[in-house]
């Protein structure tokens, strides 16, 4: 397949790396315009090393891509995919691969068919080595119907022999709710006590709070969790991602925005819909909020 990664952080690099090991013509798409490679170093899970050379930015492969993947911040995507739409054929796949909610109304503009994944694949990156620590489960469903003769099971089993773990789901917006769950537990946390995702499980109370709030507001949205389960989800997640450094801790250490305005900040807008109070996701919000602040400050 040829196959064009838009965003190359931790999990775009991640993703460029394996389906360049597995034969696919892959490039990167980078903000700056930069005809040219970049050099991605991997620390595999079981600590080996490898290094590949990934060419960027080359709009006749862009053009021919049958695939686009989107690993951008949630906040970037709309901007970012409204700079290089007219370079996509028409028949393109793309697929969103992000955290938090809130964007989907925006994208209708995308005429080409549209998928949405989350992924369980833990990896964060430092200076120009990525660190991947956990390989999880990928879950892709469709948000558009643009082209129906599209045979998805070719692509999802192309996509497993890559990225291991890939599965297809119908009711995509449930999977990307519960991983929303887990974000809004995980991320804040680990950023509030600038730990690996690994050292929450000492924090047991504040994970059962937040969950008992999640699960109240959950059954408006259409889920219905309890909270033990809730909290048994989330836990399995810290768990199996223990050395990971979440998403939005590397965010703050890297002194950019976070992803809080689509993660807790989701939540608390749909429970504003409903007249609920969210006292804990606010208050998560509000800490991040203001971590945010002294990042700009420093600036
Ligand atoms: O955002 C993240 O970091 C990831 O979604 C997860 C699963 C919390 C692992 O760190």
């Amino acid at each position: 397949m040829n196959i064009t990664i838009l965003g190359c952080g931790a999990l775009g690099r991640l993703f460029a790396y394996f389906l360049t090991k597995n034969g696919n013509n892959v490039q990167g798409w980078l903000k700056k315009d930069k005809k040219g490679s970049i050099c991605i170093n991997i620390i595999h899970t079981n600590n080996t090393k490898d290094s590949i050379i990934l060419p960027t930015n080359n709009t006749l492969h862009l053009n021919n891509s049958n695939l686009l993947i989107v690993t951008l911040k949630i906040g970037n995507i709309i901007y970012s995919l409204k700079q290089i739409i007219n370079f996509i054929n028409k028949n393109c796949v793309i697929l969103l691969i992000y955290n938090g909610l809130g964007i989907e109304k925006k994208l209708l503009f995308i005429k080409q068919p549209l998928l949405i994944g989350i992924t369980y694949h833990a990896v964060y990156k430092e200076s120009e080595t990525i660190y991947h620590n956990h390989k999880g489960l990928t879950i892709i469903g469709k948000i558009n119907s643009i082209i129906k003769n599209i045979n998805y099971d070719i692509l999802i089993k192309k996509l497993n022999l890559a990225l291991t773990n890939v599965i297809w789901y119908e009711n995509i917006y449930i999977v990307k709710l519960k991983k929303l769950v887990v974000n809004c537990v995980i991320n804040p946390l680990t950023t509030i006590y600038n730990c690996k995702n690994g050292e929450l499980l000492k924090y047991n109370k504040s994970i059962f709070s937040i969950c008992k709030e999640l699960s109240s507001i959950l059954k408006y949205m259409g889920i219905f969790i309890n909270t033990k389960d809730l909290v048994i989800l989330v836990i399995n997640i810290i768990n199996s991602t223990k050395n990971n450094i979440s998403s939005m801790l590397q965010d703050i250490k890297n002194n950019r925005y976070s992803e809080i305005d689509y993660i807790n900040g989701y939540i608390i807008k749909c429970a504003r819909l409903y007249n609920l109070y969210v006292y804990e996701n606010i208050k998560l919000l509000n800490m991040i909020k203001y971590k945010e602040l002294n990042v700009i400050n420093n600036n």
